[in-house]
């Protein structure tokens, strides 16, 4: 793996943002290899170095988590000849094997979890789990109480079964209308083939939330955050 600063790999590890990091090697408490390293800038190999803080050592992350705000105009997928990746927004040299969970259409926007987490990730997109996927969407054309009562039957969107029943929520209607969609699965293009279905087109496709992640207004699009305790803690718990 590629060597990195010291302070960068600390912070990346949790130990403190990277002026708190700063801070505790002034203080002497960061050995590299059995030696007090006071300088952030040192560059360090965290495959090979031995790195001790406080007497604690400090290991590589094995697996970590991140919400991010996909922005759209780049594909959900770690590689791609010509396209831009939501991978191209991440900086985090020190985590291996990241990769999104599930995907959101190039033109979707919202939130993305991003992990290196394979086992997690498989059951979150299990059918069988049902985890809640929230959408606000806008549509093109009058969104009415028949459409509600349709997503609630379950939509035939020309596969071998109709949908699972989904919420749909009208924040406001008129010819061009808002709503809330919630869906239990993550078909190929899902929430716009099952809108086509009703003789409806979505202009505008945001996801806000899935399971107990919710995505808040601070983060901004293109950029993201670790997952806290609590909220991976209610993932694994979720399902
Ligand atoms: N449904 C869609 O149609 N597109 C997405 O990106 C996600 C759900």
């Amino acid at each position: 793996m590629a060597k990195m600063r010291l302070d960068k790999f600390l912070s990346a590890t949790g130990a403190g943002t990277r002026s708190e990091v700063k801070n505790l090697l002034k203080k002497h408490q960061v050995c590299v290899n059995g030696r007090i390293c006071k300088k952030p800038e040192q560059k360090v190999d965290p495959d090979k170095d031995e790195i001790v803080m406080n007497g604690k050592r400090i290991a590589y992350e094995e697996v970590s988590y991140f919400l991010f705000h996909k922005p759209s105009g780049c594909v959900s997928a770690t590689w791609d000849k010509k396209e831009k990746t939501v991978m191209d927004y991440l900086n985090e040299p020190q985590c291996r094997g990241l990769f999104p969970v599930g995907r959101l259409d190039k033109d979707t926007e919202g939130l993305l979890l991003i992990t290196n987490d394979g086992e997690l990730a498989h059951r979150m997109l299990s059918p069988k789990k049902h985890v809640d996927k929230t959408y606000y969407a806008e549509i093109e054309g009058e969104i009415k109480e028949e459409d509600q009562k349709a997503f609630l039957e379950g939509i035939d969107i020309g596969d071998e079964k109709k949908t699972l029943p989904a919420n749909l929520v009208i924040l406001e209607s008129g010819k061009k209308s808002k709503v809330k969609v919630t869906i239990q699965e993550g078909r190929y293009h899902q929430i716009k083939r099952m809108f086509e279905a009703v003789g409806k087109e979505v202009t505008y496709l945001k996801r806000i939330s899935m399971g107990p992640l919710k995505l808040e207004d601070s983060l901004k699009k293109g950029t993201y955050r670790r997952l806290k305790a609590e909220e991976l803690e209610q993932l694994k718990r979720g399902c």
